[in-house]
């Protein structure tokens, strides 16, 4: 793996901020591909049921707690390291009967006691976390013996990346590292999963989509969101570009990884 050098420090940064709110305003409450679509076939595919208890692990805006208890019916906790995104997702989840709890915490020492939950989920998010292997070992330490981990993740693609290439990408997204579908499914069978999925899922028509939006419809919403810095909303733009150019290149991609504790 190509290491940047970011810190949670950097991802905390962005998610305080503005760059966190131009994510949100083009992939939505749900920052991650796919959206409403991509949550729905994770959770179906790895066999969500009523009354399951879950815990997302990089919950951010906590638009994945709502998914999974409005249409699943868990009992979810959100973990994420950003205060701000924390007090989101405690206003945006306003049904007190929901009974979601959001927790401040680093998904490196999960806030939690051991054996706690059904399931373990994570959208396109562990690729900001520092360390992936203490990352999967703590998805199971907390939980019970078969439970689930499900969860979806960019990573670098069959092409791969050149360290030049990887430098500039995972600075850009503030991205420590990217992993691969074989290295995450080593790091799910090293700690005890039994791997069900570890397979490609599309990329790139969001990236275009993305790019078209930012220049076709929501240029004005995005340089609001930069103090109207016209040269900043260009060099992100070209940056958007690079990544794009990579993605149809099969340098990078997104997987979806579903594991059974055994
Ligand atoms: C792309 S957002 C997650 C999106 C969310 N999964 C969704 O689908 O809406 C990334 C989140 O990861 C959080 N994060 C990154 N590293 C973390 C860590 N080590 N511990 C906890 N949260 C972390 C950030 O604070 C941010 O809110």
């Amino acid at each position: 793996m190509k290491q940047s050098g970011m810190q949670l420090a950097d991802v905390q940064n962005v998610y305080a901020g503005a760059e966190g709110r131009l994510w949100e305003l083009v992939m939505g409450e749900q920052i991650h591909a796919g959206g409403f679509a991509s949550s729905m076939e994770l959770a179906t595919r790895a066999g969500i049921k009523p009354g399951m208890k879950g815990v997302d692990l990089c919950s951010a805006l906590g638009a994945g707690c709502r998914f999974l208890v409005m249409n699943f019916k868990a009992v979810m906790c959100g973990v994420d390291a950003t205060p701000h995104m924390v007090e989101e997702a405690r206003k945006r989840a306003p049904f007190e009967s929901w009974k979601i709890e959001f927790k401040l915490g680093n998904v490196l020492d999960v806030p939690c006691p051991s054996g706690t939950f059904d399931f373990v989920w994570g959208e396109d998010a562990w690729c900001y976390v520092t360390d992936k292997n203490k990352l999967i070992s703590e998805a199971a330490r907390v939980l019970k013996p078969g439970g689930i981990v499900a969860f979806t993740d960019w990573v670098e693609g069959p092409a791969g990346l050149t360290g030049e290439e990887a430098l500039r990408f995972n600075t850009f997204m503030k991205f420590p590292d990217m992993q691969t579908l074989p290295g995450y499914r080593a790091l799910l069978e090293k700690h005890g999963f039994d791997v069900r999925e570890a397979a490609p899922i599309e990329f790139a028509k969001y990236v275009d989509l993305y790019i078209a939006m930012l220049t076709e419809q929501l240029t004005f919403d995005a340089l609001r969101i930069l103090g109207g810095d016209m040269e900043l909303f260009k060099a992100m733009g070209a940056e958007m570009v690079d990544m794009q150019r990579k993605t149809h290149a099969g340098k990078i991609g997104r997987g979806r990884f579903i594991g059974l504790k055994k």
